[in-house]
């Protein structure tokens, strides 16, 4: 995945496990809603198609991967009024298919995306106890508060909540699907009243599996991370370089500790992108190649105009970046807008285009295909082992370029790669799927709701992000 944010630090490398070296883990993403994936190959499948999911799901099982990862895209994007071309015409229910993909594998967690600002509790508490159930403790949840009301229109009983509104609700939300799955280990009487939701009942699931399913969060913003460290288990985040990683991972780390949690009760996975070659040579050449399959002319162009927001299809692609200011328009419809800062963002790539003679297209290229691990499986094991000990990551979400078969040669040849390390599991632990990423058991909705009251009610109070909180429980 693209990482744009270029300032450097250096991180702490992680001396104190004794002789043991920090373990590798690894997670796939289905794509899905996305605009790296390669269609022009002829080995790109159908992203609809069970056999497509059960593919990736099998062939990341065979390599002992945590989980299996779908992203979420309730309404097909558009870019100035059209359906943007490299999306996918298509998105089947995350609930339905990971619940298909619950009777085809056995140890793989199932992480399913959801937003909370678009759903209700009951009925996402529900699904996912039935998917935990199904899969014998193996249902994860990625707790999405979704950036922009275009998606949700198709479904949200009208107006749309304010960014610190939705991870108020974000957090309310989680509180009451955990009291949920609490009540379903006795009789499943509840209540819960507060800003967001009033609501009473019995919940009609049995005792969950894994106690709770995994909770995940993938906001970036300072409230994205506070968000993470008072209800998450685990963190997917964009920030794949090793550089910005270990900064990004030391900061949301720091935090844990206010909160009553230790460093080892939230893992950070980021997305990652993996391209191999037999030497060294022939990785760099075939991600040259990937790149440009990648990000066509046309491709290019959206690109810049999302950034720039206004239409620049008078510019040549192969021409220098346009010479325009951007313009603030909102073309693009329906996407998590990763630059917050236009102007800033364009100036420092017309110096990276001046500096390296790039077009605009393959400025497009140098920014937002570049591809996290790029060479042998040797090397590329060893820089993933060198990552997690240096502690820019505890696992990665493998970001495959094709699907369903573009995690196959990674299976094949890097985990056993990683396993002659000694720094990658050679068989799946017995357990729910929080045995499988190393989490400490479940903690109940009460407990979380408690610490995040204690850490907050601590917290400076200059803090923006103090908030009154409902009590719960
Ligand atoms: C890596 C990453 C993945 C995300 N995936 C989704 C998604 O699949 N569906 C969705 O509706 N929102 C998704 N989001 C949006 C976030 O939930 C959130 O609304 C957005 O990032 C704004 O919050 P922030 O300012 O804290 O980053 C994603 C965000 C990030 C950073």
């Amino acid at each position: 995945m693209p990482d744009l944010d270029s300032s450097h630090t250096s991180g702490s490398p992680d001396r104190s496990i004794l002789g043991q070296p920090r373990q590798v883990h690894l997670a796939a993403h289905f794509p899905g809603v996305n605009n790296t994936t390669v269609w022009s190959d002829p080995a790109s499948g159908s992203h609809i198609e069970f056999d497509s999911f059960s593919h990736l799901a099998q062939t990341a099982e065979a390599g002992l991967f945590d989980f299996f990862f779908l992203a979420e895209g309730l309404r097909l994007r558009e870019h100035q009024g059209r359906i943007f071309d490299l999306d996918v015409v298509g998105r089947p229910n995350t609930t339905a298919v990971l619940s298909a993909l619950a009777a085809v594998t056995k140890h793989i967690g199932l992480a399913g995306t959801l937003s909370s600002t678009f759903n209700e509790p009951f009925d996402i508490a529900r699904r996912l106890a039935t998917i935990d159930h199904l899969s014998n403790g193996r249902a994860a949840w990625n707790v999405v508060t979704t950036s922009n009301a275009f998606t949700g229109e198709n479904f949200r009983r009208g107006g749309y909540l304010d960014y610190a509104d939705r991870y108020r609700r974000a957090e309310d939300f989680i509180d009451v699907a955990r009291k949920l799955w609490d009540t379903a280990a006795g009789d499943g009487a509840f209540t819960h009243d507060s800003d967001f939701f009033d609501i009473s009942g019995r919940f009609p699931a049995g005792a969950l599996p894994g106690g709770h399913p995994v909770v995940f969060q993938a906001g970036d913003s300072d409230s994205g991370r506070d968000f993470a460290v008072g209800s998450a288990d685990v963190v997917f985040t964009r920030h794949s370089d090793p550089e910005s990683g270990r900064r990004f991972y030391a900061d949301v780390k720091s935090r844990l500790a206010r909160y009553g949690r230790t460093e080892d009760s939230l893992k950070i996975y980021p997305g990652v992108s993996i391209i191999l070659g037999d030497t060294p040579a022939e990785a760099i050449e075939h991600s040259r190649e990937v790149a440009s399959q990648q990000v066509s002319e046309a491709g290019a162009i959206a690109f810049l105009e999302r950034v720039w927001d206004r239409d620049l299809s008078a510019f040549d692609p192969n021409g220098p970046l346009p010479d325009v200011p951007p313009a603030g328009e909102s073309i693009s419809q329906g996407r998590v807008k990763h630059i917050k800062d236009a102007e800033a963002t364009i100036a420092s790539w017309r110096q990276i285009a001046e500096a390296e003679k790039l077009t605009a297209r393959e400025l497009v290229i140098r920014v937002s295909a570049r591809h996290s691990y790029v060479g042998t499986p040797a090397q590329v094991a060893a820089e993933l082992a060198e990552a997690v000990r240096t502690k820019a990551a505890d696992g990665f979400i493998l970001v495959p370029h094709l699907t369903p078969g573009g995690l196959d040669e990674v299976v094949e040849k890097v985990v056993p790669e990683l396993q002659e390390l000694g720094v990658y599991r050679t068989e799946y632990p017995d357990g729910s799927l929080r045995e499988n990423i190393g989490l400490p058991a479940a903690r109940s909705a009460a407990d979380w709701a408690a610490a995040r009251r204690d850490a907050r009610g601590a917290a400076d109070s200059h803090s923006p992000h103090v908030r009154e909180l409902k009590e719960v429980g």
